[in-house]
């Protein structure tokens, strides 16, 4: 059977770990492309020198030339500025707009029939226009939060129960940023719903350092964000699409009626597998957990009205 192609768009420390794990689960042959001349063909040749040592095969090239992304099936897209000193949230919006605005032209150009999965920041906003911009069906784009803000929830959890973390379940919606909403209600431990084995005001302290989890990080790097829990939730999005998991999971998805919310990217629960965004998982939230969602929401929807689409 013909392997699989994915490229990996930026490839900096979410890129290329991206493409390392993409190597070792033995998944597909994977191209980085970046602007940064030689610096994706190094870390290709890098990670195909590891090969013979950690065991896989197959085809990693590097290129700062979007012909190489052709006939891929799915294209990561990490490239991207990080918050500068002086810069305004506005400003790194707009420069991060314009940077995953080109590189969607290039996929149109060079991969049309692929699907597309964002990672760069921020993640709802540019999973949105990566939308706009592509013109693709919204099942065929969508981005990587809810996977990193869940596995970080779960982490927290079997840290403070002192159980296995493969025996925590858990998620979180809404946009990837301070207004995101862990649902405990919905988190167990095998089984068990987490809200019968941590006190409230605990759960709550553990639900606030899920938002935080990325500024946590940024606070200890010092100079940058995080990319290792990154890479590995992007991954897994990867292999569900490329041999059809169907798996359950949050991912900033195309909503449009679903939970009440209109024309927007968000955290959602969804079905991901070959077709892509195959459903919107619907929950009964209760009020709590709706409005927390609808606030997010709102946020995100405001912000987007600020972001120049260039479609
Ligand atoms: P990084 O700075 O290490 O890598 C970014 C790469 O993008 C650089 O190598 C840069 O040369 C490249 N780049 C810039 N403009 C480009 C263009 N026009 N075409 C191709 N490549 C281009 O940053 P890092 O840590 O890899 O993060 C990448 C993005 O992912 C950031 O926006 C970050 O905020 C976001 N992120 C999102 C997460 C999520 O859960 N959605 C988690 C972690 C990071
Ligand atoms: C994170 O949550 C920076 O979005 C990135 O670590």
């Amino acid at each position: 059977m013909k392997r699989k192609k994915v490229s990996v768009i930026g490839a900096g420390n979410v890129g290329a770990t991206t493409a390392l794990y993409l190597a070792e689960d033995n998944l597909c042959d994977v191209v980085l492309v970046d602007i940064l001349e030689g610096m994706p063909q190094g870390k290709a040749l890098d990670i195909a020198e590891a090969g013979p040592i950690r065991g896989y095969k197959g085809s990693f090239t590097g290129s700062n030339d979007y012909s190489a992304i052709a006939g891929s099936d799915l294209i990561v897209v990490t490239a991207g500025l990080a918050r500068k000193p002086g810069m305004t949230r506005e400003d790194l919006l707009n420069k991060n707009a314009e940077i995953v605005s080109g590189v969607t032209r290039e996929i149109v150009k060079h991969a049309p029939g692929s699907m597309i999965l964002v990672v760069s920041n921020p993640l709802d906003l540019m999973t949105y226009l990566t939308w706009k911009v592509s013109g693709f069906p919204s099942e065929r784009v969508f981005g990587q939060a809810g996977v990193l803000d869940s596995i970080r929830f779960r982490t927290f959890i079997a840290m403070e129960l002192g159980v296995s973390v493969s025996d925590v379940q858990g998620l979180v919606l809404g946009g990837h940023g301070d207004s995101m909403v862990p649902l405990p209600r919905f988190t167990t431990v095998s089984g068990v719903p987490v809200t019968e084995l941590i006190p409230p005001d605990k759960l709550a302290a553990l639900m606030q350092r899920t938002r935080d989890g990325g500024a946590e990080i940024v606070k200890l790097l010092k100079t940058g964000s995080a990319y290792y829990a990154p890479a590995a939730s992007t991954v897994q999005m990867v292999d569900a699409v490329l041999n059809d998991h169907k798996r359950v999971i949050a991912a900033s998805v195309y909503v449009n009626g679903p939970y009440g919310l209109k024309d927007m990217y968000i955290g959602l629960p969804v079905i991901l597998g070959a077709r892509g965004v195959e459903k919107i998982v619907e929950l009964p939230l209760n009020a709590e957990e709706s409005s927390g969602l609808m606030k997010s929401a709102g946020i995100y929807k405001e912000t987007l009205a600020e972001l120049k689409v260039n479609a």
